[in-house]
């Protein structure tokens, strides 16, 4: 449960408001046809829902990846291993990793080198999130809805020990 602590960073109706905003932005720049919706498990699926009911084209593919760290750190070890593969060739499609966060960056580097060998059409990022200060590797980004201070956030998809990833808005985490 939220304690009273918790301070709101953003609330609901702001990440609806943004997600509405970055969904025309993507709307304009795709051509009409399908779009690959690739999202990474699990932080990013609240984002991933909301983002795709928004597109207003009827072909959005939603893909899922899985990827986990190989030690117990993995801002630290940058090793980082795929647990659950696409289920789709994306050779020649319109690719769109969708992220809840950004924050060392080695899972989007890591990733986008992976995705990138499978030879997409076009292959970019949206992120709801972006942490500029924590990055270690740089990724480049083309889509962000909020870039925040490095602090411990939860909620819309985000979790601390698994819990608070049902909360609605984002809120930092305080003792
Ligand atoms: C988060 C987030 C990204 C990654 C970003 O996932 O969803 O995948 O960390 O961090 P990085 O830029 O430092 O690589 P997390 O490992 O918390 O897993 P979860 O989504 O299942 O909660």
């Amino acid at each position: 449960m939220p304690s009273r602590s918790d301070r709101i960073l953003i609330s609901s109706e702001q990440i609806q408001q943004r997600v509405r905003e970055m969904a025309a932005e993507i709307e304009k720049d795709y051509p009409a046809g399908p779009l690959y919706l690739v999202s990474v498990l699990k932080g990013a699926f609240i984002f991933l829902a909301d983002l795709a009911r928004a597109l207003q084209r009827t072909s959005v593919r939603i893909e899922f990846m899985g990827i986990s760290s190989y030690g117990d750190q993995k801002s630290s070890s940058g090793q980082v291993k795929v647990t659950r593969d696409l289920d789709v060739n994306i050779e020649g499609h319109h690719v769109l990793i969708v992220e809840d966060i950004i924050d060392s960056g080695l899972t989007l580097s890591y990733l986008t080198r992976l995705l990138q060998q499978r030879r997409p059409k076009t292959l970019e990022i949206a992120t709801l999130l972006d942490k500029p200060e924590r990055r270690v590797q740089p990724v480049n980004v083309k889509y962000v809805g909020f870039k925040i201070p490095d602090e411990f956030v939860v909620g819309y998809g985000l979790d601390y020990a698994e819990d608070y990833r049902n909360l609605s808005d984002i809120r930092v985490l305080s003792d």
